[in-house]
């Protein structure tokens, strides 16, 4: 799929014209990294937003004694970096790459003219930051009022819905069960 082709299908960038989008096309730059790359760690200082084309990120927070617990999963369509770019604070998060991964990369300042002269994108990114806002508020009300396996359970749910293949609840891609306790904030055992 050429760049153009790519962000038409990006929630971001809805509704933007062909002509939008081959501008924006023309400042991404392309990478690609394998499985277990990280992509950044928590507190690199950040200077690029990310769009995924393929594969799957895993942003994970790191405590001082080397414990992760993830906080999302990111798919193709998906976006990630955009925190420090937004405010010029070090990486919240660390990105490691679960499956390969093709990605489109934007520096600060395209981003930031990008969204002056689109503000239908500041739009959209607003309603997309609350929708995260709003799963972090869940995950802590989870690790304060919920014992570990009601958290199972409800992670078990939101994978299902969210990466499972249509039939039943089969789980598509890599979260094993020392993933599935990242996610939940406990141990495999
Ligand atoms: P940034 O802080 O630049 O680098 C880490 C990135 O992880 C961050 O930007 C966001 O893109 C992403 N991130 C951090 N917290 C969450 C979250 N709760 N849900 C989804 N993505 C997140």
């Amino acid at each position: 799929m050429t760049d153009v082709g790519f962000l038409t299908t990006v929630p971001l960038f809805r509704g933007l014209s062909e002509g939008v989008l081959r501008e924006l096309a023309s400042r991404l730059r392309e990478r690609r990294y394998r499985a277990g790359e990280a992509v950044f760690h928590q507190d690199d200082p950040g200077g690029q937003l990310y769009l995924i084309s393929a594969g799957q990120v895993r942003i994970t927070m790191t405590s001082a004694d080397g414990r992760e617990r993830d906080v999302a999963l990111l798919n193709a369509g998906d976006y990630f970096g955009e925190m420090s770019v937004l405010d010029d604070s070090p990486r919240s998060a660390t990105a490691r790459v679960t499956a390969e991964v093709h990605a489109f990369v934007l520096d600060r300042a395209g981003f930031h003219a990008f969204l002056i002269a689109n503000p239908e994108v500041a739009f959209h990114l607003a309603i997309s930051l609350a929708k995260r806002l709003r799963h972090a508020d869940e995950m802590l009300a989870d690790a304060t009022f919920l014992d570990v396996p009601r958290r199972v359970a409800k992670s078990i749910a939101h994978l299902a819905r969210t990466v499972g293949r249509p039939l039943g609840a089969q789980i598509q891609g890599p979260v094993d069960q020392d993933g599935l306790a990242r996610l939940v904030g406990a141990t495999r055992e």
